[in-house]
């Protein structure tokens, strides 16, 4: 045979690996990366180099039933939209609240968590007992944060000092340089009952109203199926299994209520 033959027939071999390579692509067979954090207890962190946390295991249902293959990549919450952004994930699980201004960059699916904001404070602080108690007094909280938001748009507060790692907000009040840290309720929660025990309390009520959602650049092909696998884990009974294990009790609604 002569060489331009053989060449004929290699190039009709590579466009039968490529028609199949392009087939399964569509099957849903490739490898999704989505972004988590290393340091948001109890929904996302990294413990013994294990990925762990309530969002790792529901990922991991929604991801079954979305036939979605994936791969986490662990990583601080100030990168995890830049990841988006750049394409170095596609998705990122990571206690991240919807808000108007992210919606405008980025996809959201539907909420899976109902939660909200507090106030947590040194456990000999008698002065504050709630948001009215906070004039003059110094936040601490994490930079970027929908705590940062709020806590810089109460009247009166004398300054909100944010930090890249919430671990370094709950140090500052241990060490009383700040009078109080504003922050999600679960995490703050967390804090209270493990490295704060005993040194701080959780004051007033839950400030505002936030839901946590899968994330995903605004071209992300997943996020209707990631809909329909989040229903589907809250109608089976998943979600509250999780959630039990995780928080205890049962949740006051489940997602898509
Ligand atoms: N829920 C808050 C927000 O979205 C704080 C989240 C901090 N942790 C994280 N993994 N994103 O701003």
């Amino acid at each position: 045979m002569s060489a331009g033959v053989w060449s004929r027939y290699g190039i009709s071999l590579l466009a039968v690996l490529a028609a199949i390579q392009i087939v399964v692509g569509c099957g849903g067979k490739e490898i999704v990366k989505v972004g988590i954090e290393s340091n948001f207890r109890p929904f996302t962190y990294t413990e013994g180099g294990e990925n762990k946390g309530f969002e790792i295991e529901l990922w991991q249902e929604i991801a079954k039933k979305a036939n979605i293959k994936y791969e986490l990549v662990p990583m601080k919450s100030s990168e995890l939209t830049k990841a988006i952004k750049s394409g170095e994930v596609e998705l990122a699980i990571a206690g991240m609240t919807v808000n108007k201004a992210r919606k405008e960059n980025f996809a959201f699916s539907d909420p899976y968590f109902q939660t909200g904001l507090v106030i947590l404070t040194a456990s000999d602080n008698k002065e504050i007992k709630g948001k009215d108690d906070l004039d003059r007094k110094v936040i601490a909280t994490k930079l970027g944060s929908t705590a940062y938001i709020y806590a810089s748009g109460i009247q009166g507060i004398k300054e909100v000092r944010g930090y890249p790692d919430i671990s370094e907000a709950y140090n500052q009040l241990i060490n009383k340089s700040v009078d109080a840290v504003i922050f999600d309720e679960r995490n703050v929660h967390d804090f209270q009952q493990n490295t704060g025990k005993g040194k701080v309390k959780i004051v007033g009520e839950v400030l505002n109203k936030e839901s946590y959602a899968v994330v995903a650049d605004k071209k992300s092909k997943y996020i209707g199926r990631i809909n329909q696998a989040i229903a589907a884990v809250a109608k089976d009974g998943t979600y509250e299994t999780l959630y039990a294990k995780w928080f205890g009790g049962q949740p006051a609604k489940l997602p898509g209520q």
